[in-house]
């Protein structure tokens, strides 16, 4: 297994005990977040455990060992530690090896692994339904066409049928579990059309919410969206909608106007009425567990510096850093433009300054994955080969899993982060190098095109990552920028992440849906209570 149970109990620093009803907490709690108001069934594409064998090799299954897994991602590393304080049941695609040999009779299993926890029910899919649903059109229609990348888009002929058949799968997984009270949290674009199949095969006085954790498009972009009013249909199915900012809920709610004629739409209440039932549009920035993140960062203080430093860049080199999967999102050419300009333009930084970017290969079956994958790759070889001298390289490049421990001393080590999406639904990345940089001294470029933009953007440096000048010129500016300035942008920077962590985030979803649950949805929820720190240096209570 590649977690110890310290890191298992190192994110989740809140006290839980299971009830039998799975109701998670209880009223000996100590905690005073909001409560989920029903047993939480999350649904989502990703697992956030997946069981592997790790030998290939043997000539059975009992004498393989299982490693488990947590996929990179965004939403899985957000929800887990949420499901560890609610319980309940979260259900997803089985996609690992072993996964289907470690659950029970219904496909269920109990998660974090070696601990008392959650239930996970995995649901089995074909090879053809992975294919045209999340290969197909998840990955080829809706993250593009969300994105803004309709040249992107491929509507293949059997996509959306299948798309249609495995978010049945999903609604009727959710129905054996729904009960009365239920409160059904489904997430992202995957699941479109199951909110009004799920509503539909519940009792009504279960509350069906929906996170859209990526953007939603303008209605001109959207306009292209293959069975874009199915889409629109299926989501207005649920009693809450939640994005990440204002932007996207108001690019929601004009597709809803102009293309689904016989909603109605309240922008002021943001409250569409869609076959006589209402849907709640919210915008509630999701955080990260930023205390864990601390915690673990403070710890590799104590450890030597991550391993992948040590071997590839001296004491004295400044480091730079990069961390993302692989998607033509994620603005890594541009970013690496930027690098070659900054080298250029500053040879004086020529072995003094090293860029480390840590990658994961993401949805490499689609060939336009494979491909930018590959560009990335030979654009990182042909910079080093134009830079490098001796022992120095400009950059370092990386596929390699990085353990969560080692990720966050990473994070600390940076003296500067480069998150440079052409465009982001949130981006947890920059919170989390936020959170871990307790010693208050590094720098956060970030693209004015994320959503963590709005949160963060008064005090990070910004960036348009097409501008390739400007970004470089930005680089040579956090580099050279004084140390108090620093101190002072990441003081306040820190305080907003951790006043708006993910417990935070949790506690906006679960107002909102206690307020629905209980026919009060117009009630305004203050969402956004920065405020900067009247402290020099901003030290959380962890
Ligand atoms: P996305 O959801 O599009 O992948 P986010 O930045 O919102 O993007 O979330 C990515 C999550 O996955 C973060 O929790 C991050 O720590 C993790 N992650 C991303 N890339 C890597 C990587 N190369 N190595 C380890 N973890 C990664
Ligand atoms: O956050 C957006 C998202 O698509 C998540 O839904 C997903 O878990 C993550 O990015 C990683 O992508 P994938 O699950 O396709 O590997």
């Amino acid at each position: 297994m590649r977690f110890p149970d310290e890191r298992l109990s190192l994110t989740n620093p809140y006290s839980r005990q299971l009830r039998c009803d799975g109701r998670g907490r209880t009223s000996d709690d100590a905690s005073d977040e909001a409560a989920c108001p029903g047993p939480l069934i999350v649904v989502s594409n990703r697992q956030p455990y997946r069981h592997e064998y790790d030998d290939a090799d043997a000539e059975d299954d009992t004498e393989r060992s299982v490693t488990v897994d947590e996929p990179t991602g965004g939403l899985t590393a957000g929800l887990d530690p949420v499901c560890k304080r609610t319980d309940g049941t979260w259900i997803a695609w089985g996609d690992g090896s072993a996964d289907f040999d470690v659950t029970d009779d219904r496909n269920c299993v109990s998660v974090p692994p070696d601990s008392e926890g959650y239930t996970l029910h995995r649901l089995d899919l074909s090879e053809a339904a992975v294919d045209s649903y999340y290969r197909g059109f998840s990955n080829r229609v809706l993250w593009p066409i969300c994105h803004g990348f309709s040249d992107l888009l491929e509507d293949r002929p059997t996509d959306f049928e299948w798309y249609r058949t495995v978010n049945e799968r999903f609604a009727s997984a959710v129905a054996d579990h729904a009960t009365d009270d239920s409160v059904v949290w489904i997430q992202d674009y995957h699941f479109a059309l199951a909110p009004r199949l799920v509503r539909d095969s519940i009792p009504p006085s279960a509350t069906v919410a929906q996170f859209w954790h990526i953007p939603w498009p303008a209605p001109e972009t959207f306009r292209d969206c293959p069975a874009g009013v199915d889409v629109l249909e299926g989501v207005l199915g649920n009693d809450l909608l939640g994005f990440h900012v204002d932007r996207y809920v108001e690019n929601f709610l004009e597709c809803v106007q102009r293309y689904v004629p016989n909603a109605t739409v309240d922008r002021d209440q943001r409250l569409v009425r869609y076959e006589g039932e209402p849907t709640t549009v919210v915008a509630t920035p999701m955080g990260v567990d930023a205390a864990s993140f601390d915690r673990r960062a403070r710890a590799a203080d104590r450890r030597n510096p991550s391993a992948l430093l040590t071997d590839a860049v001296s004491e004295e080199t400044v480091v730079g850093l990069g961390v993302d999967r692989l998607d033509y999102t994620k603005g890594i050419p541009e970013r690496l433009a930027a690098l070659e300009r900054f080298f250029e333009r500053n040879p004086d930084w020529c072995g003094e300054f090293t860029f480390v970017q840590k990658a994961t290969p993401s949805r490499t079956e689609i060939p336009t994955y494979e491909r930018y994958g590959e560009f990335v790759r030979n654009e990182v070889e042909r910079i080093n080969g134009r830079f490098e001298s001796g022992d120095w390289k400009p950059i370092v490049y990386t596929e390699e899993y990085v353990e969560p421990d080692d990720l966050c001393a990473l994070y600390r080590q940076a003296d500067v982060m480069i998150v440079s999406p052409i465009i982001d639904g949130m981006n947890l990345v920059a919170q989390e190098y936020l959170a871990a940089s307790v010693d208050c001294d590094g720098a956060l470029l970030l693209s004015d095109r994320t959503g963590a933009y709005e949160r963060l953007g008064s005090h990070a440096l910004g960036i348009d990552p097409t501008d390739t000048d400007a970004f470089a010129r930005r680089i040579a500016e956090s580099l050279s920028m004084p140390r108090h300035e620093r101190r002072r942008r990441m003081n306040t920077l820190r305080h907003r992440v951790f006043e708006n962590d993910i417990g935070s985030w949790m506690d906006s979803q679960f107002d909102w849906i206690q307020s629905i649950h209980e026919g009060s949805s117009s009630e305004a929820i203050d969402q956004d209570p920065d405020t900067d720190p009247d402290s020099p240096e901003y030290t959380p209570r962890v």
